[in-house]
């Protein structure tokens, strides 16, 4: 397994370029299946869940051509409408798949996720959705089956509780479906809109997406498309909190800055200076000392979880007590320990965190436990004092491209060791 020794205290200085979404790319190649025409993704970004999704796709019946950023996929018939255990166990994203099967051949044999690192992740709401549009489901020997044989019908579905891939299968359901769907209590994040975006240039109806009531007319077949993906808000804020971190002056190219609304609002309350040189940079400047400021997960536009674990090893470097509040997932604290392990000083009460610093941190070894707690331990290394070992770093590479040559490049002192 590849670990990462990090030395720490060089502060980030340069440019660093956003990547395109992980988030927005699973379901945008997902949604290849519901057509015969070639579809054309660019700005794909190299990393381990995508190459687990065209896996997928390709042992479902489609081709798929990989290009530098760009993929090409066509899928003139659905071979084997399936998402087996093997690979779904590694990415439970693999659900994606679910809604465009059903939708295209009218059957979908699905592994269930089973748990994962920071919650149980049901797909329950999935599952209801489909339900809803008239697919007939059960579930046996840790698969789900899905039945439409005359196709799925519109319907309106309530959403009981926010969901952003469950969203984006049910969209991609509803684009086949006899007559009219309405999705309430819709995720607004901003992947599904890009996916809705793709979806209508492969000419489905939909109105509303990015709010919480998406309407969808069903037609008849979808042709193809030619859709660039758009930038990783994860990613960019990632690389701003590590030029925050780091009391460095960092510009992160490439991002949309109107995905990145609640994390910039922080930042600057916690006393970081960030400004906008034009429509696809954020440049991030420390001065003063860092501000303890409290924080809470919400769905898009609030403040994002999957930018949690990263904004808590901030905290550790700011002056007061900063309370996290995690309301998405129930087990997404696990990175606490290990920056405790580096001399935070963090108390877990619940779905609270608090963070009291400053704390010098030292480097340690340590060990990353899902994608984006190990991205809050690279920030950690890169402000401690002395040499950090990551272990398992194939959890970041999952959702983070090159990020060892991406950091480098803007001075860190980081390398990859098999
Ligand atoms: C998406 O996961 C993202 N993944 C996650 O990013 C992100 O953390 C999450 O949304 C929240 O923003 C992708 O887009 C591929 P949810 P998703 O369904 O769709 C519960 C990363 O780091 N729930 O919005 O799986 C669920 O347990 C990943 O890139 C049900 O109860 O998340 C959670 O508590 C991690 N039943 C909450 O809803 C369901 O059927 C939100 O989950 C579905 C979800």
């Amino acid at each position: 397994m590849d670990k990462f020794v990090i030395a720490g205290g060089t502060a980030l200085e340069g440019e660093v370029a956003t990547s395109g979404s992980k988030n927005a790319a699973l379901p945008a190649l997902a949604a290849a299946l519901l057509t015969d025409k070639p579809v054309i993704l660019r700005r794909i970004p190299k990393v381990r869940d995508i190459r687990t999704m065209q896996r997928l796709l390709v042992d479902i019946g489609t081709q798929v051509e990989v290009a530098d950023e760009t993929v090409q996929l066509r899928t003139e018939r659905i071979v084997c409408p399936e998402a087996p255990y093997e690979l779904v166990k590694t990415m439970r994203a693999s659900s994606l798949v679910l809604g465009p099967l059903v939708a295209r051949c009218g059957r979908a044999r699905v592994s269930l996720p089973g748990g994962c690192a920071i919650g149980a992740r049901p797909i329950n709401l999935h599952i209801f959705g489909l339900e809803q549009l008239g697919a007939r489901i059960h579930q046996e020997h840790g698969y789900i089956e899905a039945q439409a044989p005359d196709g799925l019908r519109g319907a309106t579905v309530h959403f009981d509780r926010i969901t952003v891939t469950g969203t984006e299968d049910l969209m991609m359901a509803a684009v086949l479906a006899k007559g009219e769907t309405v999705l309430l209590n819709a995720a607004r994040e901003p992947e599904v809109g890009d996916l809705a975006e793709l979806l209508i240039q492969m000419g489905a109806r939909i109105e509303g997406a990015g709010t919480s009531t998406i309407r969808i007319q069903g037609v008849d077949r979808l042709e193809g498309a030619d859709h660039r993906i758009i930038p990783d808000r994860i990613e960019a804020g990632t690389f701003l909190i590590a030029g925050a971190i780091t009391n460095g002056e960092l510009a992160v190219t490439g991002c949309n800055p109107d995905h990145l609304g609640a994390l910039v609002a922080k930042l600057q309350q916690a006393g970081v200076e960030v400004r906008q040189p034009d429509a696809t940079t954020l440049r991030v400047r420390s001065g003063v000392p860092l501000r303890s400021v409290d924080m809470t997960t919400e769905e898009f536009p609030g403040f994002a979880t999957d930018l949690q674990a990263q904004y808590m090893a901030l905290m550790t470097q700011a002056e007061g007590i900063a309370i996290v509040v995690e309301t998405i997932f129930e087990n997404r604290f696990m990175h606490a320990q290990e920056l405790a392990r580096m001399g935070a000083n963090i108390r877990l009460e619940g779905k609270q965190a608090i963070v009291a610093g400053p704390r010098l941190l030292t480097g340690a070894g340590v060990i990353a436990s899902d994608l984006r707690a190990s991205a809050s331990l690279v920030l950690a290394a890169l402000v401690a004092k002395g040499e950090t070992v990551i272990d398992r770093v194939y959890h970041i590479d999952r959702g983070y491209e090159r990020i060892e040559a991406k950091l480098a490049g803007v001075g860190a002192n980081i390398r990859r060791v098999e």
